[in-house]
């Protein structure tokens, strides 16, 4: 073995310490200090050093997230302490009751108890423990006394820490916290789309795909799939002097243990009671799927005196949300054909109520999902709807059949225009072949009308359908040539409601090449990709002319969008509708959003800390719109360092090198916001 120079020691230790530490700011504090490029080339100095010298890799390095090959089983290890579950409540007396019981049991006055709130995350329970500071293992929750050994799958997750953070405090001995595993919606929505484009079946939700993933063999397959995890409790704490709920969860955050930001410590049930509506109304903003908020005594001297059952503790309560999900019948499936010539097929419902909301269909995706699930008409199921998302068929109660049910078979024939549908390869879609298919046809003008589009306002869908039906527009084009007198044609028209939709398609003209971009309706290409091609290519027809290799040089344009874009313009009958536009007077706008000379153009700014009113990708993208520059760290070269909360080293890098600081306010003024 060779002799290792204590330099190079150090050097795998300070990388190390750097690398734990900006996951720290990263997974934890939401605020990271340096690139993803210059973490990635810390990581890759420290995977180099370890192939050279692997001697030196320990079981909590960072590179060692993925370390171990498949497993043929699980082990199953015995919780320490018991991991207990949640009694429920379902309303507020139900609440309310909990706590009569929490008074009573306690003896305590009112005024002394209280209550650290926070949401009920839907995942899967996990525990992990740390001896010394180091993850050691890390489990399911199983029946809550027996789990399974799932120490390989749990390193893969990148909120959860190998080793703990220390600043000043002693590790502890040892240390089991305990935490759910989750898949931020984002991501679930993501990887379902993948699937669907290469004709897999998808996810049915992301707790469900969060547990199949943490208990996969290959800790590999975990490790591609985006979980996260939120800390809410400990098991046993060997040294600690922790005295209360609360204590625990800032003690958990000091570690480098991700806990979720949106909990409270309540003085009064008015306060739980506020705290439960507020993340009722913010539930379908937030990243992750949850299903309630857990009440807990915060005191554990308290929590101690109320103790528990067999199963769950006195001392806490999950006060569970109005459930997204409901049963109902299938009355029809029908066929829906997109803008792109998508077929979508679609249960009619009995409408029932879900959380506040009357539903009356529900999207099936495609017919591999509906073959799945196997739906047929007639069946009961369970539909779910979550925030904006379309309602959705989640599962067929097949005992209530009666035999009465029918399937459904899927169209080989546009249900619109009759032409042929075909699935090409390695898509999970149908889609009608028809050129003139009036359904794509209403879609695309009414997309091209769009508040995203030309924002043709009060050109709303109704009319959209008639001007089809009656062969006023064949393409979006078609709209600019119209006369009065061909829109009063249409039902329930007067000259006054002419005149204005007529204005309003006149007024679509002045618009930018952003939305021009998103109004044609290129496949794959949505408001935000309109933007970036708006900023990178600046008109239709420098655009237009790109070879997707060159489009694919833009960070954020992949093949796919790229083969779209090229397939468009490369299409005879697209060229037409467009000059078309054109000879109708609409001038195709030039993007001068970098090119206009604003007071920062061509600066260099440095962004250190959080600030409040923007994420750091907004306030880059701000910047960079404006022709100014961001980096990564402070030079000479720079000339503005944005200090905003808790900044790092480059506040005192800026004020060494002289650079001008600017606070949050400064920092709106300057661009205008
Ligand atoms: S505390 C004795 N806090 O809900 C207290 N649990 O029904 C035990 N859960 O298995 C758990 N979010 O996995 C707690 N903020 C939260 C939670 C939470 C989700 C899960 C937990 C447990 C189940 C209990």
């Amino acid at each position: 073995m060779s002799k290792i120079s204590p330099e190079i020691k150090r050097k795998v230790e300070e990388l190390r310490e750097k690398i734990n530490y900006h996951n720290y700011l990263y997974h934890v504090l939401d605020q990271p200090e340096i690139t993803d490029a210059e973490y990635d080339r810390l990581f890759d100095q420290l995977v180099q050093l370890e192939k050279k010298y692997p001697e030196l890799v320990t079981p909590d390095s960072p590179t060692q997230r993925v370390g171990a090959g498949p497993l043929t089983e699980f082990k199953t290890i015995r919780h320490s302490l018991p991991m207990l579950s949640l009694n429920k409540a379902s309303s507020q007396e139900e609440f309310l009751d909990f706590h009569s019981r929490v008074l009573e049991l306690s003896g305590t006055d009112e005024k002394r108890i209280k209550y650290a709130v926070e949401p009920k995350f839907d995942g899967l329970a996990v525990e992990i423990v740390y001896e010394n500071g180091v993850f050691t293992l890390g489990s399911t929750r199983g029946d809550g006394i027996i789990g399974e050994d799932v120490t390989q799958n749990l390193k893969t997750i990148k909120t959860i820490p190998l080793k703990l953070l220390s600043k000043s405090a002693k590790v502890p001995k040892l240390l089991e916290i305990r935490g759910e595993v989750i898949i931020p919606k984002k991501d679930f929505e993501k990887l379902n789309k993948e699937r669907e484009k290469k004709g897999e079946p998808l996810y049915a939700n992301p707790r469900n795909t969060a547990a199949g993933s943490v208990r996969q063999l290959d800790p590999r397959i975990t490790a591609a799939r985006p979980l996260g995890m939120f800390a809410h409790g400990i098991g046993l704490l060997e040294n600690g002097k922790l005295s209360s709920h609360s204590e625990i969860l800032k003690y958990l955050k000091q570690s480098g243990i991700r806990v979720n930001e949106n909990w409270k410590l309540c003085h009064t049930v008015e306060e739980v009671i506020n705290f439960y509506e507020k993340i009722l109304e913010i539930r379908d903003k937030l990243d992750y799927e949850l299903d309630g908020i857990v009440i807990k005594v915060d005191d554990f001297a308290l929590q101690n005196k109320l103790g528990g059952l067999s199963r769950s503790p006195r001392w806490a309560i999950a006060w569970k949300f109005p459930p997204q999900q409901e049963q109902t019948q299938i009355l029809d499936i029908q066929v829906n054909v997109g803008r792109t010539g998508a077929l979508t097929p679609v249960a009619i419902l009995k409408p029932v109520r879900v959380g506040g909301v009357e539903v009356r269909r529900a999207t099936l995706h495609n017919e591999d999902e509906m073959n799945k699930k196997d739906v047929r008409i007639g069946d009961i199921v369970i539909i779910q709807r979550a925030g904006d998302v379309i309602p959705e068929v989640v599962q067929v109660i097949k005992a209530n059949r009666t035999g009465k049910e029918k399937k459904f078979k899927f169209p080989d024939r546009c249900p619109v225009c009759g032409s042929k549908v075909e699935r090409l390869e390695g898509e999970a879609t149908y889609r009608c072949t028809g050129i003139a298919c009036p359904a794509q046809l209403k879609e695309r003008i009414s997309h091209f009308a769009s508040k995203g589009g030309l924002n043709m306002e009060g050109l709303g869908y109704k009319f959209i359908e008639q001007m089809v039906d009656l062969g006023l527009v064949k393409d979006p084009a078609d709209l600019f040539y119209l006369e009065k007198k061909d829109l009063m044609k249409m039902e329930r028209m007067g000259e006054k409601l002419a005149s204005n939709l007529l204005k309003a398609i006149e007024n679509g003209k002045k618009t930018d090449l952003p939305h021009l971009i998103y109004a044609l309706g290129i496949r794959n290409v949505g408001e935000h990709m309109a933007q970036v091609l708006a900023r990178e290519f600046k008109s239709i027809d420098s655009l237009a002319k790109r070879k997707p290799e060159e489009l694919t040089e833009i960070f954020e344009i992949g093949p796919i969008v790229a083969q779209s874009i090229y397939n468009f313009f490369h299409d005879q009958k697209n060229l037409k509708i467009l000059e078309k536009m054109k000879k109708a007077g609409l001038v195709f706008p030039i993007h001068k959003e970098v090119t206009k000379k604003t007071p920062i153009t061509g600066k260099f700014f440095v962004l250190t800390g959080g600030l409040a009113s923007f994420s750091r990708d907004e306030a880059k993208r701000i910047l960079e719109s404006m022709g100014a520059r961001v980096a990564s760290s402070v030079s000479k070269n720079t000339d503005f360092v944005v200090v905003g909360e808790n900044p790092g080293s480059k506040l005192a890098e800026a004020q060494k090198l002289g650079i001008k600081t600017l606070k949050e306010e400064e920092f709106k003024k300057l661009i205008g916001k």
